[in-house]
């Protein structure tokens, strides 16, 4: 540590004493407020880059800093609403028919690019800047307001002659991109997960413990809207709205555009589009805005949004890119699954590396070749896609792809059963679908290891600790601290973790087994009303079949699991490894899932792997979701198996997220992070 940094941090926090103490106590400032806001945003970064010169009594260490894994709830003053969509040109002009029936004249209009980022809410009273929150489910968001305060973009204190008593601004955190490709770049150095798209890199950098860490990650925010206002001026436009944001300092996207006729703002949409890669931050659609606030007060509100503005969402975008070459992955059950293997490409917000070819026959029907020029697809929150080949680049020898005979992981020849669409590996000692199986056991849904992830259980199979999971529970941390990537801490806490999973309920350990069809709602009528391992493998398949939720098929599958010799015996090394394989009395083991799939409406098509579409609906439902029979487009997801058909045509037309098997799951497990 350098003494000239310590020296500078304590210039910085007398320098920012001071000039608190000229501007709060003698209401006479001697700096800018840039000045002052420069000072301030210098000592952050010193002490996040010397956490040891920071000093108890450092101003970034007031009251009011963010401390705790999570943020305080703040009640937003006037609900955050989001907005409608329109997705085609014909969706755009019946909105604006809308506007033109409820109206006495017609309007100007104003056309912003849909930034993809995360809403705030800024405060701010009497000039001063006192609180930033996430919008959340729009009527409460999170407490941010020290690592907004880092945003160079958030001004601490208002500029010009016209500030108001109390105000509320809203607009978009965005990260730029060029921040965004860097972060990765350091992420990677330091060994830590990539951020996936700029978006999620915004919402991460945001909610950290630390605001010194915020600091460093560059944010940016733009300014679109009002919240409350008291004491400010008199306002007749929204162009005149945004006009005082930025004379009171904030920063107002230079792109935004006034139009007198919807043709040409459906113009301007077009070319955000072609332009969209351009910007330097991502975009995901362009939101149209009625310009003259009273015309926008007699148009009012839905329950959910403005009538006075809509966002033209572009449709899914599609790049091309190199097919290095197509591998086979081996999963926990010895599905063999064919995927791309991609030179990286950004599409669709996201960096795609790998895309899914599902099997045999989609690759024979997409006609894709190592070799080939593809084209990638992703809208929104759906798994990228590769859609097919570009012809005229297909290199000339080029022949079609011929499905491995072998599993790449054991050797042992790959299996297609008459009838069905997939391969599997049929070897049960098959190292790849041991280690599969590993992970979904430490999995979130299942028994929840924390830390115990895909690379950690390569790395604890590879140097031979580990060959099933219930080898876990004879880890000691003198066995894993040495090895790489590891430290004594570290390794303290998975041991920690594996032994906190011994006691998780019982419907978690039936999930972990991993038996087909027994997802967690069956697992937790299971669980209710045997309440321990033994009564469910003793019980009868009509005893089974008499638990609501639990039918033949489910029945039939958990009795073939418990009577393979090797699964059993697995059932054994967990006993004796520790794990509870009963309910405690008084434990109730229903718990009620998070409605994380609340609001959420989904269409199941095609056959599923591991669950029959009945089993789907309830795992949906009991989250919360609901299940519609056909398409359109408010349908929020279409989960799409083998062989779905005319569901998945019309869910591609209409722009809606589709999701395989896997997606599912994922979404299943974390409830998924919606986009704006
Ligand atoms: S105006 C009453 N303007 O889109 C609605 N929103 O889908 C006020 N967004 O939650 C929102 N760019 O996060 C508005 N120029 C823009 C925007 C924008 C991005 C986001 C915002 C909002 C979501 C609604």
């Amino acid at each position: 540590m350098a003494r000239k940094d310590e020296q500078r941090a304590r210039e910085l926090r007398a320098q920012i004493e001071y000039h608190n103490e000229r501007y709060y106590g003698d209401d006479a400032p001697e700096v800018s407020d840039a000045e002052f806001d420069e000072l301030m945003r210098e000592l952050i970064t010193l002490e996040a880059d010397h956490p040891e010169i920071v000093t108890p009594d450092s101003p970034t260490q007031r009251p009011g800093a963010a401390s705790g894994s999570t943020f305080a709830a703040v009640e937003h003053l006037v609900p955050m609403l989001s907005l409608d969509n329109a997705f085609s040109r014909d969706e755009l002009e019946a909105w604006g028919q809308r506007v033109l029936r409820i109206l006495a004249s017609d309007p100007a209009y104003v056309t912003e690019p849909k930034m993809d980022g995360l809403a705030m809410s800024l405060l701010y009273e009497d000039g001063r800047y006192v609180r930033g929150a996430t919008r959340g489910d729009g009527r409460v968001g999170e407490n941010v307001t020290e690592n907004v305060r880092t945003i160079h973009d958030v001004p601490a204190r208002l500029r010009g002659k016209r500030v108001p008593r109390r105000l509320e601004v809203r607009g978009e955190v965005y990260m730029q991109m060029s921040v965004f490709e860097s972060l990765n770049v350091a992420q990677a150095e330091a060994g830590r997960p990539a951020y996936v798209n700029p978006r999620n890199a915004a919402a991460g950098s945001l909610r950290q413990k630390d605001a010194a860490i915020t600091a460093s990650r560059e944010l940016s925010l733009f300014c679109y809207q009002l919240g409350v206002v008291e004491g400010g001026p008199d306002l007749q436009t929204h162009r005149e709205t945004l006009a005082w944001l930025e004379e009171l300092g904030f920063k107002v996207n230079p792109l935004i555009k006034s139009f007198g006729a919807l043709g040409e703002v459906f113009d301007q949409c077009s070319w955000l589009q072609e332009h969209r890669h351009s910007l330097g931050y991502e975009i995901d659609g362009c939101v149209i805005k009625v310009d003259d606030l009273g015309q926008r007060a007699e148009l009012g509100f839905t329950s959910k949004a403005p009538r006075w503005a809509i966002a033209y969402k572009f449709p899914p975008e599609e790049r091309t890119t190199l097919l290095r070459d197509i591998q086979v992955s081996i999963g926990r059950t010895g599905r063999a699954t064919p995927f791309a293997m991609l030179e990286p490409v950004f599409v669709g917000g996201v960096t795609v590396t790998t895309a899914t070819l599902h099997n045999q026959d989609e690759v024979a029907r997409k006609d894709v070749r190592p070799g080939d020029t593809v084209i990638v697809r992703r809208a929104g929150d759906v798994i990228p896609e590769v859609t097919g080949a570009v012809p005229s680049k297909r290199p000339k020898k080029s022949k079609p792809w011929v499905f491995p005979s072998d599993c790449p992981v054991c050797g042992q020849p790959l299996v297609r059963a008459e009838g069905a669409a997939n391969h599997h590996c049929v070897n049960p000692d098959c190292p790849a679908k041991q280690w599969q199986k590993i992970i979904h056991f430490a999995s979130r849904g299942a028994m929840d290891i924390e830390g115990m992830g895909e690379e950690r259980v390569a790395q604890f199979v590879d140097a031979g600790l580990i060959v099933d999971a219930a080898d876990l529970y004879s880890l000691t941390t003198e066995r894993i601290e040495e090895l790489p990537r590891l430290g004594a801490r570290s390794a303290q806490l998975l041991i920690d973790a594996i032994h906190g999973s011994r006691t998780r309920p019982l419907w978690r350990v039936l999930v972990a087994f991993g038996v087909p069809h027994v997802g967690p709602t069956a697992a937790q009528a299971l669980a209710r009303t045997f309440r321990s391992i033994d009564r469910i493998v003793a019980a009868t398949d009509d005893e089974l079949v008499a638990v609501d939720g639990v039918g033949r098929i489910i029945a039939e599958s958990v009795h073939a699991w418990f009577a393979e010799p090797r699964n059993a015996a697995f059932v054994e090394k967990l006993r004796d490894g520790g794990v509870a394989l009963e309910s405690p009395a008084g434990v109730d083991d229903a718990p009620t899932l998070e409605p994380t799939l609340a609001g959420q409406t989904f269409v199941l098509t095609g056959t599923l792997e591991r669950r029959t579409r009945e089993e789907a609906a309830a795992e949906i439902e009991a989250r919360g979701g609901k299940v519609a029979s056909s398409v359109s487009k408010k349908t929020s997801y279409v989960v799409a198996g083998d062989k779905a058909g005319s569901k998945l045509a019309k869910a591609e037309e209409l722009g809606v997220n589709v999701l395989d098997e896997a997606a599912f799951e994922a979404l299943l497990e974390t409830g998924g992070g919606s986009s704006s």
